[in-house]
């Protein structure tokens, strides 16, 4: 019979280092299912996950922390092979009857990895090999049945293992790319050590996702918010598959979209991927309700009720209704896990559809909920998303609003639409555009004065965005050639009325954000 995709999963207990969801990532690239998990999961809910093997994280700690998280140790009892990663392989010397002591300098960087025992966990690792340090702990005696299986020339236990237990630990990151045989390492553990299968992939993942929302939802009907970007619509796509035409899709124009977005999203999924797609023109809704406002958080504010309200009457047309399909990803469910409770800063109110009123009791469907972003492209792709659809760049709820600073008009979002729709045409030549996360302009409230022929101008500024990130949590400003940044820069002051002047947003997140507003 075939393997179910999640089955032989690798369970990664989470310390809290900011490379958890690498890991995640790395072992997924693999094609091995795995979930970060608790650091203080019981050990019955580890049984009950069947795991083929377990990773304990990094985590920022140290052992002697009055504080510091621990495994419950019976775990590292139960024959499940495991390996510590940095703060993981601490706990597993400190807990094992080893020693772990503090080191004077914390090591930070690349380093020289010898490789003194090239089985199983090192086997085809190059020595020396270069690897990512970061760890102000080493493991200084090791516990009893372990072996040095490498060391570097300030760490002299940089991996050790038990191969009889198959409990390991490494104080190097694989994970980061900077280690340059990481994969291998992980590759070594989950084939050799765990005897991991290789069936994680997309189509195996559509096959069961498909086969559960039928049972899920019956005989029900499901509606879902669909906005054109990557997350809905391949939620859409998947729920489609599985239940066809009992899942109406809702389509907000609301007068905040690129040039030509709300026409190609109609096209794609009306009429060459044939789904129930109800078309909602609410354009003069939004705009007079953001007449006269300039204030960030009144605009998003103001559009989120406003979306939902659009949205809820469009719901209630449709008669009984029993599911609402959502594009939450694994990243979003990460985080609502670890948040440790405490009041965070609320940096922006990002818009989506939960907080619809309650008179409206759907059931929620998830079915992208364990997915990382690359994982849902590849799922797009199989089920047959146009390619322009699914490498789409992330796209704001609440749309060119947050892009334009300041009050949002008619004429001043023209203005923005036509000089984006050229940084998105110049954008597509440029052949580092993988790379690239986001690519936009922001029509800035500041006129300066400028000459155009012989007369003075006094028009708009744009300022333009490309940033470089892995989940938009932190990004970079990327660093294009100048003849890019110039082709851009004379389009737009050429052929865009209103704007006379371009400057180039050369500003990192944090402590500054991607959007504007
Ligand atoms: P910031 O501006 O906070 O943005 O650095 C991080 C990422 O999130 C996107 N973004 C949003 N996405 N609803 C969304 O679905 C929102 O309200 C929203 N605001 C920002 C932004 O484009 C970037 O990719």
């Amino acid at each position: 019979m075939k393997q179910k995709p999640y089955q032989g999963m690798i369970a990664i207990l989470d310390f809290g280092s900011q490379y958890n969801q690498l890991i995640a990532r790395r072992v997924r690239e693999s094609q091995v299912y795995c979930e970060l998990i608790p650091f203080d999961v019981s050990v019955s809910q580890i049984l009950k996950s069947k795991p083929r093997g377990i990773i304990l994280s990094g985590g920022p700690a140290s052992v002697f922390d009055g504080n510091a998280p621990f495994p419950r140790q019976e775990i590292l009892h139960l024959g499940i092979p495991t390996l510590g990663i940095c703060y993981g392989m601490q706990v597993l010397g400190h807990l094992l009857g080893g020693e772990v002591r503090s080191v004077s300098e914390r090591e930070y960087g690349a380093s020289e990895l010898y490789v003194d025992e090239e089985t199983d966990l090192f086997e085809g690792i190059s020595s020396p090999t270069r690897v990512w340090m970061s760890h102000g702990d080493q493991v200084k005696r090791l516990p009893p049945q372990f072996r040095i299986l490498a060391h570097t020339s300030t760490c002299p236990v940089a991996g050790m293992g038990d191969a009889k237990r198959k409990l390991y630990g490494i104080q190097f990151h694989p994970e980061v790319v900077h280690t340059r045989e990481g994969r291998r390492v992980f590759e070594n553990f989950l084939f050799k050590i765990c005897a991991c299968t290789k069936n994680w992939t997309m189509s195996s993942f559509t096959e069961f996702a498909v086969d559960q929302i039928r049972k899920n939802v019956g005989k029900g009907k499901v509606v879902c918010a669909l906005s054109g970007g990557v997350d809905s619509s391949v939620t859409a796509m998947l729920v489609s598959k599985a239940v066809k035409d009992r899942l109406e899709c809702i389509f907000v124009n609301n007068g905040l979209l690129r040039e030509g977005e709300a026409d190609q999203v109609r096209r794609t999924f009306a009429h060459s991927l044939h789904l129930n797609l109800h078309y909602v023109d609410a354009e003069e809704r939004f705009l007079s309700k953001l007449r006269g406002l300039a204030d960030p958080e009144e605009k998003r504010k103001v559009i989120g009720e406003e979306f939902i309200k659009v949205f809820s009457e469009e719901a209630q047309k449709m008669g009984k209704i029993d599911f609402l399909a959502q594009g939450t990803l694994y990243p979003d469910v990460i985080e609502s896990l670890s948040a440790k409770g405490g009041p965070s800063a609320t940096i922006k109110s990002h818009h989506n559809v939960g907080g619809l009123p309650d008179s409206m009791h759907f059931k929620l469907l998830e079915p992208l909920r364990d997915l990382f972003k690359d994982e849902v492209r590849g799922l797009g792709r199989e089920l047959g998303l146009p390619e322009d659809i699914v490498k789409r760049q992330p796209f704001p709820g609440p749309g060119l609003a947050v892009r334009v600073a300041g009050e949002v008009t008619r004429g001043r979002l023209q203005i923005l639409r036509e000089a984006d729709k050229r940084v998105q045409e110049e954008m597509k030549k440029h052949r580092g555009f993988e790379e690239i996360w986001q690519s936009f302009a922001v029509l800035l409230p500041v006129k300066s004065v400028g000459v155009m022929g012989d007369q003075r101008t006094y028009e708009y500024t744009i300022a333009l965005r490309v940033v470089t990130s892995i989940d938009g949590m932190t990004a970079d400003w990327a660093k294009l050639p100048y003849d890019i940044l110039e082709k851009i820069s004379n389009r737009i002051i050429n052929e865009v009325k209103g704007v006379n002047r371009v400057v180039y947003d050369i500003s990192s997140k944090p402590p500054s954000t991607i959007e504007w507003e």
